[in-house]
């Protein structure tokens, strides 16, 4: 993804405002404001003058933020025909019309085209910025009621103000929409606008010219079904009106934080936040299109999931309209139901929980007073009616929303709004209608079912390879190793799955051990990179020689991994066992690790940019979980750090060293090892002081690494000025100060969406939890971060500081990299 989130401020820098000139609060008939001259709102929060937007020369009369010194502007008069000299100059007129006029006052560049009424009376005109934002011109005839003649908020451009409305007004027929820029340097309107259709039942549109991208679902009472971010937050509150005059929504600020939404000249919808600390807009969220986002992208019955591959499927009871587009990947024809409807009482309805955005409504008619019982009766009723759900979640329900045609643009989403969709009874039959089970399961279920599916695909790509590998071994012959008992059952249980490599070709392949070949140490030893005859990068892992340890650490990551195939995984290709020399051959991973980028300078810490790292937060957790659930065996990996994470070429993150991972059947997946290995850092408290691992170890190591990639700094280095709190701490204590953000690091600021950062943190916390039963799963752990569901509150991590260690004797040997220790008993 590109990185263009922080948007037009930096282009807006250039904006001149001749601080020395006068500066007004109000002004009436007649008077002029010049190009240099500007109207400051009373409570100083915005000012108004002329500007020059990026790199252009043209001046243009807008209005900007003035406590926030970028020189955000937030709304533009003369859009469409600028100034190309600083001659112009700003006029009220007597009956409350303003002019830009430039030529020395002889041409018109731009009018409001607005008058009072009159009645009778001359109006007495007065022009105001209010300390919203918005410019408006009355009439305050006689003292007491002054009438509006015109006011700014109803000719939004791209930046959209709280207080502002959104929608259409039937009486004065004004639309309130969002127009994109032409381009940082141009305010004329671009290619994109989003506005409120209000065909059915309202829902906002998102348009890229003349074609129709994207759709948010309508209101369901508490935010808009389809953008989880609404949910009632403390910083804002959503409103949404419909009579007869007016349909709008509007949200009002309920915090002290500066807030704006602005769709961007490249079609970005984003919802900014003003970090006073920083001085920098930071991106709190983005409606930006993923790939579920395209407006019916799989067509009428279709469904979109994002966590599928390919995205789109048909609903329940419903198959490809026509199965040989499908195929080719054109989902536009949609799907068909397999049984159809008879038109009767005996159709029945088929109630999608909570987990779905709902169709379309633009061809949908609704009822606020309805109950869902009418609605149900109203949809068997007609023939023609094909799903309804409640209108309003908001306190257990009410009102109906009904469709009448094909359903459109519907995916997989923890909306909380059920979908009952109409069925053939026979399709139904069998089958336990769904009734109000939690939600949250029944998602759970389908991302379960889902990933299963995932996991499934690599099993298969291995299958068909595994042919090819038993030949190889079987020319092989058996010369240039020797194995004891011991080993040659090893070698006999892995020679299915493994290539063999013998000493020489990795010897030559390394170009002897080359120290310039050295890529890294990792816990058990050097590894190398190198090439295979046939030009293969490996990086080859040399096990120390000497000790039994070694050699069981050997054998175990070898059964292990063998047995393991996930994206998330670094593969393991071959091995070599030669008398003592133990060396493993991995696929080789172009970008280094995790640490590499993450603890180094700015420049390098730059090229993981925030999308980038969600990625890798995401690709760690499904590796992590498909460690842990897969189905024969139960893996603890045991010493999750950013050094053991790879990155591929493409940036995605892949888990490597499994030297200590374990294996347990059914299960035992509680242990006590007298053997404490595991990294600094990154260890749980039951397992330091204890010795005590499970899956819940891994979680906490998980929780670290979240932390470590926010912030950009390591849980073990980590010092504050102010307290000698670890990382852990520190981000604990932000979150309880609601400051969650000041935990980003520098370098993410410019990429960053604030919501999916403090979601990450939220997630990450609980991870570290003291209390490994306190802790998630990993299966909630990448539920929790796909969905946008109400979070459990964490508690107090474990305060993993210095002090801690220094209070248990066991721990003697503290390895900068690793530590192991025994367990004295
Ligand atoms: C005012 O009216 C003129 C003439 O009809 C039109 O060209 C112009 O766009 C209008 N200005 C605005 C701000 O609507
Ligand atoms: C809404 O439903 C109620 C109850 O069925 C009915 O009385 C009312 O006329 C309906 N309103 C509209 C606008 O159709």
């Amino acid at each position: 993804m590109e990185d263009h989130s922080l948007p037009l401020i930096l282009f807006i820098s250039l904006i001149l405002v001749l601080s020395e000139c006068a500066a007004h609060d109000t002004i009436s008939a007649n008077q002029e404001i010049k190009d240099g001259e500007t109207i400051v709102s009373q409570g100083e929060m915005f000012e108004m003058g002329f500007f020059s937007p990026g790199n252009s020369k043209n001046r243009y009369l807008g209005i900007w933020y003035k406590k926030i010194s970028t020189g955000t502007v937030v709304w533009v008069a003369n859009r469409e025909t600028p100034i190309t000299d600083k001659l112009g100059f700003f006029k009220v007129t007597k009956d409350g019309n303003l002019l830009i006029l430039k030529g020395g006052g002889n041409t018109v560049a731009w009018s409001s085209n607005s008058t009072a009424s009159g009645n009778g009376n001359a109006p007495v005109v007065e022009v105001q910025l209010l300390d919203t934002g918005n410019l408006v011109v009355w009439d305050k005839k006689k003292d007491t009621n002054r009438n509006l003649i015109w006011q700014s908020f109803d000719y939004p451009g791209d930046t959209f103000l709280p207080g502002m409305k959104f929608g259409k007004d039937f009486v004065t027929g004004i639309e309130w929409c969002m127009t994109s820029w032409k381009s940082p340097d141009d305010p004329a309107p671009g290619l994109y606008h989003d506005l409120v259709n209000t065909n059915g039942y309202p829902q906002i549109f998102g348009w890229r010219g003349k074609e129709l991208l994207t759709r948010l679902g309508p209101w369901n009472g508490v935010g808009f079904n389809g953008f989880g971010i609404d949910i009632p937050n403390p910083i804002y509150s959503l409103e949404f009106v419909v009579n007869e005059k007016e349909i709008y929504h509007k949200y009002e600020l309920k915090s002290s934080v500066i807030m704006r939404v602005v769709l961007t000249w490249e079609g970005k919808t984003e919802i900014l936040h003003w970090i006073e600390r920083i001085q920098e807009w930071l991106v709190y969220a983005d409606a930006s299109v993923d790939s579920c986002g395209r407006f019916a992208l799989c067509g009428p019955y279709g469904s979109c999931s994002i966590n599928t591959h390919p995205p789109c499927g048909c609903m329940e009871g419903f198959e490809p309209k026509n199965q040989q587009q499908w195929d080719a990947s054109d989902w536009s024809s949609g799907c068909k139901r397999k049984k159809a409807l008879n038109c009767g009482n005996t159709d029945g309805f088929r109630k999608i929980a909570g987990g779905v955005k709902v169709p379309d409504t633009r061809k949908s008619y609704y009822n606020v007073s309805m109950s869902l019982g009418e609605c149900e009766m109203t949809c068997k009723r007609d023939c023609s009616c094909t799903a309804y759900a409640s209108l309003d979640i908001s306190n257990g329900g009410s009102g109906c929303l009904l469709w009448f045609h094909e359903l459109m643009d519907t995916r997989e989403y923890d909306s909380k709004q059920d979908l009952y969709l109409k069925m053939a009874a026979s399709e139904l039959q069998g089958q336990v209608v769904q009734h109000a089970g939690p939600n949250e399961r029944n998602v759970l279920v389908i991302v379960f079912l889902l990933m299963s599916l995932f996991l499934l695909l690599p099993a298969l790509a291995y299958a068909s390879r595994k042919m090819k590998k038993r030949n190889y071994m079987k020319r092989r012959g058996n010369n240039g190793y020797v194995l004891d008992e011991k080993k040659t059952s090893l070698r006999m249980e892995l020679l299915d799955n493994l290539q063999f490599f013998n000493l020489t070709e990795v010897e030559r392949a390394t170009d002897n051990f080359n120290v310039s070949n050295k890529i890294g140490e990792g816990g058990f030893g050097p590894v190398y990179k190198g090439v295979l005859e046939d030009g293969q990068e490996v990086a080859v892992k040399r096990l120390s020689e000497t000790s039994q340890q070694g050699l069981d650490e050997f054998k175990n990551e070898l059964t292990c991994i063998a047995k393991l195939q996930h994206r998330n995984l670094v593969k393991l290709l071959g091995y070599c066992v030669h008398e003592y020399e133990l060396i493993l051959i991995y696929e080789y991973m172009p970008n280094n690790s995790l640490d590499f980028f993450l603890f180094a300078d700015k420049e390098r810490s730059l090229m993981l940019d925030w999308p980038k790292r969600f990625v890798i937060i995401h690709g760690m957790a499904r590796g992590i979980l498909y460690l842990h659930q897969d189905s024969r065996l139960q893996i603890i990996h045991r010493d999750l750090k950013a050094g053991n994470i790879l990155l591929d070429s493409n940036m995605n993150p892949k888990i490597s060293d499994f030297g200590l991972a374990r294996k347990f059947v059914g299960h035992d997946d509680i242990a006590k090892t007298k053997k404490v290995v595991g990294t600094y850092g990154y260890i749980s408290p039951e397992y330091a002081v204890h010795g005590r691992f499970s899956i819940k170890s891994d979680v906490f190591s998980f929780g670290v690494l979240v932390l470590e990639i926010i912030c950009g700094k390591k849980n073990r280095e980590f010092t504050h000025e102010n307290h000698g709190d670890n990382l852990l701490g520190h981000a604990w204590r932000l979150y309880k100060e609601n400051k969650g953000t000041e935990l980003i690091c520098e370098s993410l600021r410019a990429s960053c969406i604030v919501s999916e950062v403090l979601r990450s943190i939220h997630v990450a916390l609980l991870c570290v939890q003291h209390h490994a039963e306190d802790r998630p799963t990993m299966l909630s752990v990448v539920l929790m971060l796909v969905s946008e569901s109400k979070l459990p509150e964490p508690k107090q991590p474990a305060f993993f500081t210095d002090e801690y260690f220094h209070g248990h004797k066991s721990f003697s040997s503290v390895d900068k990299q690793t530590i192991t220790i025994l367990y004295g008993r």
